[in-house]
């Protein structure tokens, strides 16, 4: 495993892999059971993900948990699945810090309940010494969203005097922005076949790879992880730039 890590590094595989893990619901309604017995078992893939992770170079992994638009759920999948997130962060809270993951949180999190921002606020601060995998969740994310608050407290700057209007631009904007300790994506994944973005990292993903694949996510396995890391090592990015 490389220990290099800067942007100069001339490695293969993606550094930054963020992924939108779709098809929980018709995994679950495939075998006849409710919708959030799939999300129990999709909660359950991420730790494999993350595990496999730093295996493959891969330092910063970001998973997409629930969007700004996923409240038009019932309210009986909304509350499962809070009640979900809040149970899974607590029970791995001690795995990870063991396992060198820095956990922390993206989205607009007043609109949570309480008890949940709690147990969020308590693994980011548990695990904020760790450096060996970086795992950033997007619950209550929304990539305009983001965009909305990131521009609401750039305005607050500009009002107050603290910030030129003329200094903004895109470096300015990016460090308003929920992921501003974050590099872009290289590679994007989404899984269940559906091949849109959903309001995920609309900004960061300007030049990310994308992968989509049938899979529903939790059938989502290391191996498979794997290949598609493989097939990324693949891609040519250019970045606008003729190759040499
Ligand atoms: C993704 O699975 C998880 C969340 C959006 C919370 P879905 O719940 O969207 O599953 P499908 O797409 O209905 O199968
Ligand atoms: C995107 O999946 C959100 C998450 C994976 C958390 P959705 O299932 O909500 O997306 P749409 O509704 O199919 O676009
Ligand atoms: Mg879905």
């Amino acid at each position: 495993m490389s220990s290099k890590t800067d942007d100069t590094d001339q490695r293969t595989g993606p550094r930054h892999v963020a992924i939108i893990m779709d098809g929980n619901g018709r995994w679950a309604q495939g075998q006849g059971k409710p919708r959030l017995f799939g999300h129990h078992a999709g909660v359950k893939r991420v730790k494999e993900i993350v595990r496999a992770s730093p295996d493959h170079g891969v330092k910063y992994l970001t998973v997409f948990a629930f969007s700004t638009e996923n409240w038009k759920r019932t309210q009986a999948e909304v509350s499962g699945l809070m009640k979900l997130f809040r149970r899974y962060i607590a029970s791995e809270a001690r795995d990870l810090l063991a396992e060198g993951v820095r956990v922390r949180f993206i989205g607009d999190r007043l609109q949570l309940d309480a008890k949940l921002r709690r147990v969020m606020d308590e693994i980011e601060l548990l695990t904020s010494g760790n450096d060996r995998v970086h795992l950033t969740v997007a619950l209550n994310y929304g990539g305009r969203d983001e965009l909305g608050r990131a521009t609401k407290r750039l305005a607050r700057e500009v009002a107050e005097g603290r910030l030129s209007p003329d200094a903004v631009d895109e470096t300015t904007l990016a460090r308003f922005l929920d992921t501003c300790f974050l590099p872009d994506p290289d590679l994007v994944i989404r899984t269940s076949g559906e091949a849109r973005i959903s309001n995920f990292l609309l900004w960061q993903s300007a030049y990310a790879e994308y992968e989509f694949v049938n899979t529903l996510w939790p059938d989502f396995d290391a191996t498979e992880f794997a290949r598609v890391l493989a097939g990324y090592g693949k891609r040519e990015r250019r970045f606008g730039a003729v190759p040499a």
